[in-house]
Order: C-alpha cells, then sequence, then structure tokens
C-alpha cells in the first residue's frame, strides 16, 4: 500500500512484513524466549494515564531539545539495531535520510550493514550520530573502530551496550537460519578474518561471535577513554543500583559516561527483564539525584507519540525506537523511515497540544498517574 495510507507504527509493521524476507522478518522481530519482556515493554505505556489541563495556549509546540549538548529536533531517536540492509538496500544511510527532516539523532549498530564513514557520508548538516560498541574479545578490533569513529565528527557518543553479554535465546530468529556469508559481508566491524565461526543459532547468535563477555567497571571505561575522548554511554541499564552506579562513576570522573539508557534490548536479551518504565519508577523512587548528574534515555516497545511522552514526564531525556526504523525501511526504504517518524512526531504534538503542553522541558510527573503501573 501506499506509505501515506499507513497511519500508525502497527500498519507500518504489518506492511514491511509483506515486503522482506522471512529471515529478515523473523530476526527483527524474534526477542527472547516466549516475548514476555518485547510485548510487556509495550503494554506498560496503556497503563500509565496522561493528566491533561485545559484553557492552555498551545497553537504552537515544540519538541526541540538538547542531548549531550547537542540541539535536536526532537528527543526521539533511532536505536542502534543491526543488519539494516536485511530490510531494504538503503541501509543505515536510509535511515538516515528518512529521519533527516526531524533533526533526530540516529545511533549505529556495532553490527551495522553500512560502515559509519558510507552512512555518515551525506548526512544533513547539524544530524548527529553515536556508535554503539560491542567491546570485542580481539580488542583491537574495538581499538580500531574507535580510531575510525574518532575522525567522523558527526559521532558525538560511544554507546557502551552491557546487556547481552551473551546472545538471547531467540526461537524465531533460530529456526529460520541465515547463511553465515552474508552476516560476515554485511558486518561494518572487522568481523572478517580467519576465526571460524560456527553456523546455525540465527542471524543474533552468528553476529554476536566474537564479543567479549568480561567487561567489569574496573578496566572498560579506562579502557574505552583511553582510546576516545567522546562522551560515554551505558546502554542496557535495567535496575536502580547500576543506574546509582553509573552516577556514582560519573560524578568520580568527570566527562567520562553522560548519560545511560534504560533498554531490555527489545526482550531481546533477558525475557521477563523490566521494561524501562519500571526501571525509570525505580529510579525516581530510590536514586533520583541520577537524573541530575546523567542523561537518562530509555527504549523499548514504543509505538504511539503518547509513549514517548509519558516516558518523558517520567524523566527521560530521549525516547528511541529500534524495531520501528526497521519496519518502516522494509516498509518502503528511506521514504518508510520518514513516514514512521512523521506518524510518530504527530503524535507526539498532538499528545502535547490536548495535555495543555507548548514544550517538552515542561512535562513531568503531573502530567501522567502511574498507579496502575506501581501496582503491578
Ligand atoms: C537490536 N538492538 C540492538 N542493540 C544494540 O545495542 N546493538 C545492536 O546491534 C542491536 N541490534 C538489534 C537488532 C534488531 C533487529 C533489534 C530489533 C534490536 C536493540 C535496540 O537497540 C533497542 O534496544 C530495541 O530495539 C528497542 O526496542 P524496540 O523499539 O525494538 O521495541
Amino acid at each position: 500500500p501506499p506509505l501515506h495510507t499507513l497511519l500508525n507504527l502497527d500498519e507500518i509493521e504489518a506492511a514491511a512484513k509483506t515486503q522482506v524476507s522471512k529471515k529478515c522478518w523473523a530476526y527483527y522481530f524474534s526477542a527472547g524466549d516466549d516475548l514476555f519482556s518485547k510485548y510487556y515493554n509495550g503494554s506498560v505505556f496503556r497503563s500509565i494515564l496522561l493528566r491533561p489541563r485545559v484553557f492552555v495556549d498551545c497553537t504552537t509546540t515544540s519538541t526541540a531539545t538538547t542531548l549531550l549538548g547537542h540541539k535536536v529536533g526532537t528527543p526521539l531517536y533511532v536505536s542502534p539495531a543491526a543488519m539494516a540492509r536485511l530490510a531494504h538496500p538503503d541501509g543505515e544511510a536510509g535511515i538516515a535520510k528518512g529521519i533527516s527532516s526531524f533533526g533526530a539523532m540516529q545511533l549505529i549498530s556495532n553490527n551495522a550493514s553500512q560502515t559509519p564513514e558510507q552512512i555518515v557520508a551525506d548526512a544533513t548538516p547539524g544530524a548527529i550520530f553515536g556508535w554503539q560498541l560491542y567491546v570485542q574479545t580481539t580488542r583491537s578490533k574495538s581499538e580500531a573502530m574507535l580510531a575510525r569513529i574518532n575522525k567522523l565528527p558527526q559521532f558525538k557518543s560511544i554507546v557502551l551496550t552491557l546487556d547481552a553479554p551473551h546472545p538471547g535465546k531467540r526461537e524465531h530468529d533460530e529456526k529460520s537460519n541465515l547463511e553465515a556469508q552474508l552476516v560476515v559481508d554485511s558486518a561494518s566491524n572487522d568481523k572478517s578474518s580467519d576465526e571460524k565461526r560456527p553456523g546455525g543459532g540465527g542471524v543474533g547468535q552468528q553476529l554476536f561471535w566474537g564479543t567479549a563477555a568480561d567487561l567489569t567497571w574496573d578496566t572498560t571505561i579506562p579502557w574505552i577513554r583511553k582510546h576516545t575522548s567522546l562522551p560515554i554511554v551505558l546502554k542496557g541499564i535495567q535496575t536502580h543500583e547500576d543506574a546509582y552506579l553509573t552516577a556514582r562513576y560519573a560524578r568520580a570522573h568527570p566527562g567520562s559516561i553522560r548519560a545511560i539508557i534504560l533498554s531490555n534490548h527489545g526482550g531481546r536479551a533477558l525475557d521477563t527483564a523490566p521494561p524501562a518504565v519500571h526501571t525509570l519508577l525505580e529510579i525516581r523512587k530510590y536514586c533520583p539525584e541520577v537524573f541530575d548528574t546523567i542523561e537518562v534515555w530509555i527504549d523499548g516497545g514504543i509505538k504511539r507519540g503518547t509513549d514517548v511522552v509519558k516516558a518523558l514526564c517520567l524523566g527521560a531525556k530521549a525516547v528511541g525506537v529500534g524495531r520501528a526504523a526497521l519496519w518502516g525501511l522494509g516498509a518502503g526504504g528511506w521514504q518508510g523511515v520518514e513516514r514512521t517518524f512523521e506518524i510518530l512526531q504527530g503524535e507526539i504534538e498532538t499528545c502535547l497540544k490536548l495535555l495543555g503542553v507548548k514544550t517538552v522541558a515542561e512535562l513531568g510527573p503531573r502530567f501522567i498517574n502511574t498507579r496502575m503501573v506501581e501496582r503491578d
């Protein structure tokens, strides 16, 4: 169907399903075990109610904000997700093109299907990117990658993903295995080489090959600092304890970690791990000072503009979409991504107006009722 007839993200996903290969669908759709966390990521937003105020002039609204000190047109960003070219030849560069008119940030996966140089080649002036790092067991490979990123001024952060030291058990993906060769050829990171990669296990397991599982507080951040001066973002924080430890580290080492992403990897790592909403509520309760020390970004299950606004009300500074961008790409290449962002941005603006809010900076807990989630 023509893209303009698709009115919400479920319709985009359904359209993508008819366009992409079975393997691509299985890889993107899949999540750990029973997909509980994947679905709960989305449904938890339905348990938070909005509290609209009246008599507010909302003729004009703005979603502009800053992330790590850089201006962006919207708090909505693209989460790092591997292998965009499985969905469409436009790939990660197509996602960049699709979101360019919204001034949104894009995080590029360590396992992107295009190189970082290709992705930023045609980037719009002012567009900002982050590079997601899966530290490799052969550290020199990651060091070489960081050296390449340091040379590309569009990259403003290194996003260290911590929630997947081991691949989750993703049965949809395992059932529809992909030829190892495609993965090796497509990975932007240096995954080539003579290492013998085991066959089977799905795309996720294939891509995971070579990823380090021995990262710790003591060694990892100092090592990254040695190889880049870019701000570090920790992705995959799922408890208030780890949020607290990150903020404590950030205070003790200024200029190191500048943000955390509350995420359960779209439910793809540990099934029944909490959605970001629960972690946001925990942080508000036990260590609210975290919000003053580092930026808190979230992702997982975003389907509607109201989901984004609710996360902002709980203290998130930015809200990411993983699958939504990939499904947009699958549904219609870069124009499909543009349509996806048009829908979400439109919904965010409608939500702000109906809430009685002019800018995202005004959002706060007074605009939501979380009683139903806190009872869970
Ligand atoms: C991911 N995600 C991910 N995260 C990461 O840090 N590095 C990666 O390479 C990938 N790869 C990846 C592939 C695919 C197909 C998906 C769906 C996801 C996780 C991603 O960044 C994000 O946390 C989730 O996708 C957010 O959930 P939603 O928006 O997909 O519900």
